[in-house]
């Protein structure tokens, strides 16, 4: 199963970047949402991947396949092209995301940047790899010297909120960058290269395979409670275990509110 899942993120990877070069069609798929020709066949090639493997599994995916409540006992969890607002301005960050819920609990995950060639991956209980190196997650424990990224949300009254969420974080950190991919973020936090991120209003397909990532690089994913991310949580903390903690008490009160 992360034989298929590689494979077909890199398939997707190589689509994608091809595509890049060339004039994109980008339409409109609702307010501050954006979706493009390459998304669409990218899934395609992802899903006709995984079908023909693995006929009785479930997927779910971004452009219109599947559904929290059409979960089987393998579920793919599919975002195609992760950062399309990214990609249609053609700034380089964007991922393809593929993840694996078994019972509904997200067991592995592949997160692929085509631009780098940085291929994260993990399968529960295996631990986490960057093109076949070992990740951990950084042990920086005061948050002055903390590098922290978020993401925007698309609504304005959540664009409100999460400002009032920075007015509290922005003061407290090392400094805060916004990039713009929910699923190549927290594999960031992953390699140590981040020590915490947040998104108030997401996806399953942004976080199914980064939060599997995350935990196997010994590192958290949860929701504004600190409950274990799941499925069906529509908001993210990913963080190093030791930030985790500081981060949720920074974010949560704020948060849990939305
Ligand atoms: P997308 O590119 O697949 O649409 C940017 O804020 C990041 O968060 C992107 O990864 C984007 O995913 C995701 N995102 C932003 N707003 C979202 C929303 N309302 N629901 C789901 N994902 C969202
Ligand atoms: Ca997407």
């Amino acid at each position: 199963m992360l034989d298929t899942a590689i494979e077909a993120a890199r398939a997707a990877g190589q689509l994608i970047m091809e595509k890049y070069r060339q004039p994109i069609e980008v339409q409109a798929k609702g307010f501050r949402d954006l979706v493009t020709d390459v998304d669409v066949a990218a899934q395609e090639a992802i899903v006709s991947t995984i079908a023909a493997r693995f006929p009785s599994h479930a997927i779910l995916a971004e452009e219109g396949l599947g559904g929290l409540d059409q979960l089987g006992e393998y579920t793919w969890i599919v975002d195609p092209l992760d950062g399309t607002t990214n990609y249609a301005f053609r700034l380089p960050i964007f991922s393809v995301s593929i993840g694996l819920a078994y019972q509904g609990e997200p067991v592995l995950g592949v997160v692929y940047d085509p631009t780098r060639a940085h291929l994260f991956y993990a399968e529960a209980g295996g631990g986490a790899f960057l093109n076949g190196a070992s990740l951990h997650v950084a042990e920086r424990e005061k948050l002055i010297g903390t590098l922290v990224a978020f993401d925007w949300a698309r609504g304005q009254a959540l664009r409100e909120k999460l400002l009032q969420v920075l007015h509290r974080v922005a003061p407290q950190v090392g400094t805060v960058r916004a990039l713009g991919s929910a699923a190549l973020a927290p594999c960031y936090v992953a390699a140590g290269w981040l020590d915490a991120y947040f998104h108030p209003r997401l996806s399953p397909w942004d976080a199914a395979a980064a939060s599997v990532i995350v935990r196997e690089a010994g590192g958290q994913a949860t929701d504004f409670r600190g409950q274990p991310w799941a499925l069906a949580t529509p908001h993210l903390l990913a963080a190093s275990s030791a930030l985790h903690a500081k981060m949720l008490a920074l974010i949560g009160e704020a948060m849990a509110l939305l």
